[in-house]
């Protein structure tokens, strides 16, 4: 699989589709809201342009990606509004993703976005800045944008998604486990961590070369508390449940072992510390803070009831929330005809988890808030 050719959220509005699916993913971008609003802030004070650009990258699509969207139109109303009536300011979004991205909900969802923000800043006695929303499709490993003309980068829960399996990680050298699990070898460990901290230094020399002096960053990935490489907590225990569910159909024979022993999902969970040192590492951004998060990582909707089949609805929200994300990667691996008997196995492994003793962990998140030297 060539994950910029091939890898994408699953697309469309139906039960499985990453529009339905990711309620986690929005508690990440709701934990960083105040951070990001600091940032509008920050650029409009110190930097105030009169056209800014702003770029999410790896947006994906739905109510996520117009949330990040109606919080900048949002902030910037109540703040230009106020300071500086006779220059309103206007706003360049780019929403970035990967080519197979279904830009097109995106596209198709911006009038309900219009509405919305009319409507709300409409209630505080304000008017929206004018703004132009355009898709960007392209890795952000390479370049995107030209030199010095971003203000303000933005990214949720999309940087620990790696630009190909680790290097050099071959074969069966992690048998028996489909990413960092607990008999992977230390030394597979490490490939993972080499291919974070190489694909994390590119992106952020693309991204220094976009950003203008002064222009802030918003990043927020999926991240681990603990400097042990092995313990991600509910990431790693979500992976763990999947592995399982491949290791039952190769006991049916529906797959064969090599198969399963060859399947590497290429997502790396960093730590704090090891963010920390690449970005200096990187020399052109300064840290202005770094924040982690733990979210409820139960997909499942807090209006919804609770009854005695409360952990099977729990385990088949959680098995669509992680179908919608890694459909595109285990069906180009396996075959799409395993895809409904492994989520089906997933939902009960997962019920039998949150109904067992077993401690249970939230998911980590990190959010860096960067600036660019001048
Ligand atoms: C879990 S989704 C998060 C989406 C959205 N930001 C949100 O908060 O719901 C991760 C997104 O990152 C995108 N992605 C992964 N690798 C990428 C890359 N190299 N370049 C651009 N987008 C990428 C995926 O296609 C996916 O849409």
């Amino acid at each position: 699989m060539k994950m910029e050719r091939d890898f994408h959220m699953m697309k469309g509005d139906n039960e499985f589709s990453y529009a339905k699916n990711s309620r986690v993913q929005k508690r990440a971008v709701l934990a960083a809201k105040a951070i990001v609003e600091k940032a509008v802030r920050e650029v409009c004070i110190d930097l105030h342009p009169q056209s800014m650009v702003i770029a999410d990258l790896g947006c994906s699509f739905g109510a996520n990606t117009l949330l990040f969207i109606s919080e900048v139109i949002t902030t910037i109303c109540e703040d230009h509004n106020n300071t500086n009536k006779e220059s309103p300011m206007e706003i360049q979004f780019f929403l970035n993703d990967l080519p197979s991205n279904d830009f097109n909900h995106i596209f198709q969802s911006l009038e309900q976005l219009e509405q919305s923000t009319t409507q709300d800043c409409a209630c505080k006695g304000l008017q929206p800045p004018l703004h132009f929303v355009a898709g960007l499709p392209g890795s952000f490993y390479t370049r995107l944008f030209p030199y010095n003309s971003v203000h303000l980068f933005h990214s949720s829960m999309s940087i620990m998604w790696l630009s190909q399996v680790p290097e050099h990680l071959d074969g069966s050298m992690n048998e028996g486990n489909i990413h960092i699990g607990v008999t992977t070898p230390p030394s597979v460990a490490k490939l993972y961590q080499n291919q974070f901290e190489k694909d994390f230094s590119r992106f952020l020399q693309m991204r220094c070369m976009e950003i203008v002096p002064g222009g802030r960053m918003v990043l927020t990935v999926a991240g681990r508390k603990s400097k042990e490489v092995f313990n991600a907590g509910g990431t790693t225990m979500i992976f763990e449940l999947l592995s399982q569910g491949l290791r039952t159909l190769v006991a049916e024979s529906r797959i064969a072992k090599e198969k399963l022993d060859s399947f590497n999902i290429p997502l790396y969970c960093p730590s704090a510390d090891e963010l920390k040192q690449l970005v200096q590492q990187c020399e052109l951004l300064d840290i202005s803070d770094i924040q982690l998060f733990e979210i409820d990582g139960n997909p499942m909707d807090d209006s919804e009831p609770a009854g005695t089949s409360v952990t099977q609805t729990a385990g088949q929200s959680m098995s669509a929330s992680l179908r919608a994300a890694m459909e595109s990667l285990i069906s180009s691996h396996f075959g799409k005809c395993i895809l409904e008997e492994l989520f089906a196995v997933f939902a009960c492994n997962f019920t039998s988890y949150i109904e067992s003793d077993i401690e249970k962990s939230g998911i980590t998140v990190i959010t860096l808030y960067l600036q660019a030297k001048r």
